[in-house]
């Protein structure tokens, strides 16, 4: 009997603690912020070839015959040039290749991308996924982990409209790279 009542306590101060620690990790939204490194860098996608600037997107194949971007059963390839600037001329410090497909969803994707990067920090590789909103001013992707000096890490990416539009022969992202180890 008094055993028993004394595992009960114990019980309750785990629980306790477990609640505490639960309640933390709830609090702490994701995870401790001086452990996220950031990253930041440009996509820029070219649909139109231009002198020294091959177009990044084909389509691929089409389920139904309808070429347009926007229409569902489609899929693409892309694979766009990575720069630490805004700027078509800045330095080329990576590559993301990849595939599009077009939602059901007017306007809307599923896409996949490899991200290769080589910088002076960076040597390696993040696969990324986002359901992404072509109207959207930004969109979110996860990014599920990576090769090299991206091994064990994980996190979340922003792209942000830069420069272009989908009247204009390029399209640039701005991209936000926020990972944390495993
Ligand atoms: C082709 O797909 C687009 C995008 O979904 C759609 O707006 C258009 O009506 C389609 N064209 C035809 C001929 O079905
Ligand atoms: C390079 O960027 C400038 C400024 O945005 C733009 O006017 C020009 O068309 C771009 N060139 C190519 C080939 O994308
Ligand atoms: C980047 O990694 C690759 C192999 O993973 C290696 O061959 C290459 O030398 C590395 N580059 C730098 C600049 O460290």
């Amino acid at each position: 009997m008094f055993r028993m009542a004394g595992m009960s306590v114990q019980l309750r101060a785990c629980t306790c603690l477990l609640m505490v620690a639960i309640s933390i990790s709830e609090s702490g939204a994701a995870v401790d912020a001086k452990k996220v490194k950031k990253l930041e860098f440009y996509l820029h996608e070219q649909f139109i070839s231009e002198p020294g600037y091959p177009a990044t997107d084909v389509l691929a194949a089409s389920a139904t015959g309808n070429t347009s971007t926007y229409a569902f059963g489609n899929l693409g390839i892309s694979e766009q040039v990575i720069r630490d600037g805004v700027s078509n001329v800045s330095t080329i410090i990576g590559r993301a290749p990849g595939t599009f497909q077009p939602n059901k969803q007017e306007r809307t994707f599923a896409l996949y991308k490899l991200l290769t990067l080589q910088t002076k920090e960076w040597n390696g590789t993040l696969v990324v996924f986002s359901d992404w909103i072509s109207d959207a001013p930004s969109n979110e992707w996860t990014v599920v982990g990576g090769t090299g000096t991206f091994r064990m890490m994980r996190g979340y990416a922003i792209n942000t409209k830069a420069d272009g539009s989908a009247q204009t022969a390029f399209i640039t992202f701005k991209w936000e790279v926020f990972l944390t180890p495993y």
